[in-house]
């Protein structure tokens, strides 16, 4: 395995570009010890091997998607700057490209007007959706799936709002009948919808939630940390489809650029319908307004000092790879579908295996059977273990027997839930190593039990 070194030449390049740009000032030539800085870095490069190879593509366990290239080197040349997104002083081309990059991402929503920013991830992105929720309805509780981000609770509760979860269906969907109940009980203000669960990549039912709006009066967020940007995908089947046609109609949205848009990590980014939503923010900082009379960034977020870096590497990746429906980068997203699609149905014809769902988006999870519910739970355990050192890196997640009987993998169920097998297919290149992933899978799983 060899990384990229060809692409540094262009990095080189475009930083006597930029330096061009600071020329009439006086030379003021950094001071650095090479040979100590050498020690440091080659120490820090040491270090860093002890990690699971995430840029591999037999490494399909967590959703961990290397960065674009181009977005490495524009984030990395930005730091030769390192501009502060907060306010206009502190990043001003890197603010006006971060407005930029924002705007075709509410675009990809059908968006034309917005309020809305980057920020250092999908729980940051999803703080701030729940934060302005509960200004709107002071009191009301916020209501999320089983299987939504375990944030969500946590979020509610730092923001002091009630938290109800609503139970999944048999495909790890928020059963609309169940929120139903729960809206007719009274008392909630914002429903979270989740368009890609972390878990199996389950897409809630947005068209069946929406319905409810009408006759229910709440405020709908749209988590879409993970499964954002399958909007762009043309491979989805029916019900993932009509729930990502919807999304427009919500009042918030997240997506992380750091899970599917090919980002470095510190890439969140929140969305808002309503732009009047900013008053929220209102507040005043009189070390940094100073210098435009422009809408600087920090107005309208909650963190102060952010990455323009993060902005930067965003820009540039879409200035690539614009956010097209057929283009270069929903092929990346309808590839990872497809592998997904394979990996399941292989999985189909193994008796070792039960998967649980066929999957909507790019996420394989499936139960190694067993005679009970535990012993199925070791035995995941065990295949875990086995394919790493066989260098395939799968994932491990519990499932409750609600999204597990259909599959049936166990006789006894001496437990309410299966630790199974979970592997993220996000590398568009792992479609073409889906053989070499299932002969290691296979090597890693011995005889059937
Ligand atoms: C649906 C969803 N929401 C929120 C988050 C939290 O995002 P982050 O880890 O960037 O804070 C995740 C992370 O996996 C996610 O999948």
């Amino acid at each position: 395995m060899s990384f990229d070194h060809d692409s540094l030449e262009l990095l080189a390049e475009a930083l006597r570009t930029l330096e061009r740009g600071f020329d009439g000032l006086p030379p003021a030539p950094p001071r650095l010890d090479r040979e100590a800085a050498r020690a440091a870095l080659l120490a820090a490069a040491k270090r860093m091997t002890d990690n699971y190879p995430y840029h591999h593509p037999l490494y399909v366990g967590q959703m961990l998607k290397p960065p674009h290239p181009v977005a490495r080197l524009a984030y990395a040349l930005s730091l030769w700057i390192n501009p502060n997104n907060h306010a206009l002083d502190g990043g001003r081309a890197s603010s006006a490209m971060e407005k930029e990059a924002v705007a075709a991402i509410a675009r990809m929503f059908g968006w034309e007007t917005h309020l809305g920013h980057l920020c250092g991830g999908g729980t940051m992105a999803n703080f701030e959706a729940l934060w302005v929720a509960r200004e709107l309805r002071p009191g009301a509780a916020v209501a999320a799936s089983a299987q939504a981000h375990y944030t969500h609770a946590r979020l509610s509760a730092v923001l002091g709002v009630p938290f109800r979860t609503i139970a999944v269906d048999g495909h790890g969907r928020m059963d609309a009948a169940a929120l139903e109940q729960e809206l007719a009980a009274g008392g909630i203000g914002t429903v979270v919808a989740t368009l890609g669960t972390t878990a199996a990549g389950a897409v809630d039912p947005l068209p069946e939630i929406l319905d409810l709006r009408r006759r229910h009066d709440f405020r709908l967020h749209v988590d879409a940390a993970y499964g954002g940007y399958f909007i762009l995908a043309g491979n989805l089947d029916a019900p993932a489809r009509r729930a990502y046609d919807r999304i427009g109609a919500a009042d918030s949205i997240v997506l992380d650029p750091h899970k599917h848009g090919l980002q470095p990590y510190g890439c969140g980014c929140v969305l808002f319908a309503d732009p009047a939503v900013g008053r929220f923010y209102r507040h005043d900082s009189p070390y940094t307004y100073f210098s435009s009379p422009d809408l600087h960034l920090g107005e309208i977020s909650l963190e102060c000092s952010r990455p323009g870096a993060a902005a930067v590497a965003l820009w540039t990746t879409l200035r690539l790879l614009p956010l097209q429906r057929g283009g270069t980068f929903a092929r990346g997203l309808e590839a990872g579908r497809s592998a997904a699609l394979a990996l399941h149905q292989a999985l189909e014809q193994d008796r070792r295996f039960a998967p649980l769902l066929v999957p909507e988006l790019d996420i394989v999870v499936w139960a190694v059977r067993a005679a009970s519910a535990r012993a199925a739970s070791a035995r995941a355990r065990q295949v875990f273990d086995a394919a790493a050192q066989r260098d395939l890196h799968l994932a491990l997640s519990a499932f409750p027997r609600a999204m597990l009987e259909a599959a049936a993998p166990v006789r006894d169920w001496d437990a309410g839930e299966i630790t199974c097998l979970r592997a993220c297919v996000m590398k568009p290149e792992q479609r073409e190593w889906l053989p070499e992933i299932l002969r290691r899978l296979d090597a890693a799983s011995g005889p059937p039990a």
